[in-house]
C-alpha cells in the first residue's frame, strides 16, 4: 500500500511525540487527539507567536472564560437553533453522514429530501432520513435541581457576555479587542479527517469592538500597500489592501487589517505562500452571525483547501441578542461634544406595588422599567425577564416627563472577528514543511521549522560518549535551558544519526562538543537547513543561538 504525505506526517507525529489519537488503548474515539511532548511545545510556540501578533502588535486584552455554557447564553447566540449540520443515515451500517461530505455541495433540508439521491460511500445501500443534528456537546450543571449547559463551540460568547465589564476595562473608548485562546468543542458527525476534523480542538479567537460608523484601523495606512492572496468567485487576485477596500471586495478597513495580520502570522509560523490564499464566503455558506466572512484556507495533498481561520464581521449580531435577552446595558456610548438636554417621558417604578406582585422576579422588573424606552406609541408595557416577556400593569409605575442631560447617543458595537484553529494549522506547518529522501542507504525526514517556532531549538551533543566531554555537554545543555533555550541532550548513536534525529523533528541547530573543545573553550553548531558548520566559543552560544532565533526573516507574498 502506498501511503501519502498525510499517513507519513501522521506516523512520524505518532512516533516522535507530536499528535497521535487518544485512548488508544480503548479503541480510540474518533476526533480526539493527544498533544506529545513535541507537539505541545510546538502549539505553545505557535500560540506565543499569535500572542505576539495580537496581544503585542495589536494591543487585545487577553482573557480566559469557561467551556461550560449555560443554555441561555447559547440560546440568545443562536447556536441552539442554527448550529447544525444536515445529516443522513446509512440503515446498513449504522452510520451517519453530513450531507455536505457526500454531495460536495451545500443544500438545504428540503433540497436533500427531494433529491433521495445519496449512496453510502462504505457498502452503497441509499442513505436515508436526512435531518439536521445540532453539533454542540450537551451537560448539565449541578446536582438535583440542574441547569442545562453545553461545552462551547466558540470561545468567542464568553467575551460577548462580559463585554460591558471589559467595555469599561477599555475606559469606554472604542475600538478595542479581546481575545481568547483555549478549547472548543463540536460533535461532528464523522470526523474521517484525523487533526483537521477534531471534536475537542484548540481555537485562538479575538473579538474587536468597532463604532459601526467607523470601521477603519488606525494602523491601516502602515500597511494598507502590502498584498493580499485574495480569491473570490473563482478568480484569484493579488491585491494591495487599499485596492481591495477601495474597489469594495472586501468590505471594510477593519476586516482587511484583520486579514493583512492574519496572513503575516501565518507565513511567519511557516506556512508556505504558494499553499495559502483568502477565500471569500458564498452567501448561503456564512454562519447565522456573518455579514462577510473570508476563509485563510491553507492547502493539503490529500484533502485540498482547508479553512484554517475564519474572518467573519458579525455586525452587532451578538451584543444585540445578549442585550434582548439578558436585558443587561451592554451598549457603548458616542460621546457628544457638548452635554444635551432633552425632555424625555420617564418610567418611575413603584417597588412597594412590585414587590409584592412579582416577589422575587420585582428587582429585575424593576430595572428592566427604569431601562425602557417609552414612545408616544406605548400603551401596555412588556418586559422580557430571562427570556419570559411579562406585561406589567400601570399601577406598577407612573410615567414623568423630565429634562435630562445626555452626554452621547447609545449604540451597539460592531465586532470584526478573526478565528484561527490552531490544530489544523499545527497540521498544515507539519505537511507543509516536511521533506523526505534517502542519506546513506536509510529513509530520511526533515522538518523545516522556522526556527522560532520549532520545538527543539537545539540538540546537544558530546563527540563520543566520553566522561570529560559528556560533563561538559550537560553543563552547556543545562545551561542553555536557564538561559530559556529548550534543548535536547544525546549521546547515543554516531553524530549523523543524531543529526537525523533532530532533523526529523525540524530542530535547526545542533551543538557538538568534541576534545578540542577542552582545550579551546569552543564548540561546533550545525545549521539544519545549510548544514554549514562554525565554532563558537562556550560562553557566547547562548546569545548566539538566542540572536539566530529572533532574526527571522520576514516572508513576502
Ligand atoms: N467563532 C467562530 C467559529 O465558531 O467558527
Amino acid at each position: 500500500m502506498s501511503l501519502d504525505v498525510y499517513d507519513k506526517i501522521l506516523m512520524l507525529a505518532k512516533r516522535r511525540g507530536f499528535i497521535y489519537p487518544s485512548y488508544e488503548i480503548y479503541g480510540g474515539v474518533a476526533g480526539l487527539f493527544d498533544y506529545g511532548p513535541l507537539g505541545a511545545q510546538l502549539k505553545q510556540n505557535i500560540e506565543n507567536l499569535w500572542r505576539s501578533y495580537f496581544l503585542l502588535q495589536d494591543g487585545c486584552f487577553e482573557i480566559h472564560t469557561p467551556t461550560m455554557t449555560p443554555f441561555e447564553v447559547l440560546k440568545a447566540s443562536g447556536h441552539v437553533d442554527e448550529f447544525t449540520d444536515l445529516t443522513v443515515d446509512c440503515p446498513q451500517c449504522a452510520t451517519s453522514f453530513k450531507v455536505e461530505d457526500i454531495t460536495k455541495d451545500s443544500r438545504t433540508l428540503e433540497e436533500a429530501i427531494q433529491a433521495d439521491d445519496m449512496n453510502c460511500p462504505t457498502c452503497g445501500t441509499k442513505l436515508i432520513n436526512p435531518h439536521q443534528v445540532n453539533l454542540m456537546f450537551a451537560t448539565k450543571i449541578g446536582i438535583g435541581k440542574t441547569r442545562d449547559a453545553f461545552l462551547r463551540p466558540e470561545t468567542a460568547q464568553g467575551i460577548f457576555t462580559g463585554f460591558h465589564l471589559l467595555y469599561r476595562y477599555a475606559r469606554e473608548k472604542l475600538p478595542f479587542g479581546v481575545v481568547q485562546l483555549g478549547k472548543g468543542y463540536r460533535n461532528e458527525v464523522s470526523p474521517r479527517q484525523g487533526p483537521l476534523r477534531m471534536r475537542e480542538f484548540s481555537m485562538a479567537e479575538a473579538e474587536v469592538f468597532f463604532d459601526p460608523s467607523n470601521k477603519n484601523h488606525e494602523r491601516f495606512a502602515f500597511v494598507e500597500d502590502n498584498m493580499l492572496l485574495l480569491f473570490d468567485n473563482e478568480k484569484e487576485m493579488k491585491l494591495s489592501l487599499k485596492e481591495a477596500v477601495e474597489k469594495k471586495v472586501i468590505k471594510n478597513q477593519a476586516l482587511a487589517y484583520y486579514m493583512f495580520l492574519t496572513q503575516s502570522f501565518l507565513l511567519d509560523a511557516g506556512v508556505k505562500p504558494e499553499k495559502f490564499r483568502f477565500r471569500k464566503h458564498a452567501d448561503d455558506e456564512m454562519a447565522h452571525y456573518a455579514q462577510e466572512c473570508w476563509d485563510a484556507e491553507l492547502y493539503s495533498e490529500r484533502f485540498g483547501w482547508v479553512e484554517c481561520v475564519g474572518i467573519a464581521d458579525r455586525s452587532a449580531y451578538d451584543l444585540s441578542s445578549h442585550i434582548n435577552s439578558s436585558g443587561t446595558d451592554m451598549y457603548a456610548l458616542r460621546r457628544y461634544d457638548e452635554p444635551q438636554l432633552t425632555k424625555r417621558k420617564k418610567i418611575i417604578p413603584k417597588m412597594n406595588v412590585l414587590g409584592p406582585l412579582y416577589m422575587q422576579k420585582a428587582g429585575a422588573i424593576k430595572e428592566a422599567l427604569e431601562n425602557y424606552v417609552i414612545t408616544d406609541e406605548t400603551d401596555e408595557i412588556t418586559v422580557e425577564i430571562n427570556n419570559e416577556p411579562i406585561v406589567v400593569s400601570s399601577e406598577s409605575y407612573e410615567i414623568k416627563e423630565v429634562m435630562e442631560k445626555e452626554i452621547g447617543e447609545k449604540f451597539v458595537p460592531h465586532v470584526i472577528e478573526p478565528s484561527f484553529g490552531i490544530d489544523r494549522i499545527i497540521y498544515m506547518l507539519l505537511e507543509h514543511n516536511y521533506k523526505e529522501g534517502i542519506k546513506n542507504d536509510e529513509e530520511y525526514h526533515l522538518i523545516s521549522f522556522r526556527p522560532h517556532v520549532a520545538p527543539v531549538k537545539t540538540g546537544v551533543f558530546p563527540l563520543i560518549n566520553d566522561d570529560k566531554l559528556t560533563s561538559v555537554a550537560k553543563n552547556i545543555d543545562f545551561s542553555l535551558r536557564m538561559d530559556g533555550i529548550y534543548t535536547v541532550y544525546d549521546d547515543a548513536g554516531t553524530i549523523g544519526r543524531r543529526y537525523a534525529r533532530m532533523d526529523e523533528i525540524g530542530t535547526p541547530y545542533c551543538i557538538t562538543i568534541d576534545f578540542d573543545s577542552l582545550s579551546d573553550k569552543k564548540v561546533t553548531i550545525r545549521d539544519r537547513d545549510t548544514t554549514e558548520q562554525k565554532r563558537i566559543p562556550i560562553d557566547s552560544i547562548s546569545t548566539y543561538l538566542k540572536d539566530l532565533l529572533e532574526s527571522k526573516e520576514k516572508v513576502r507574498v
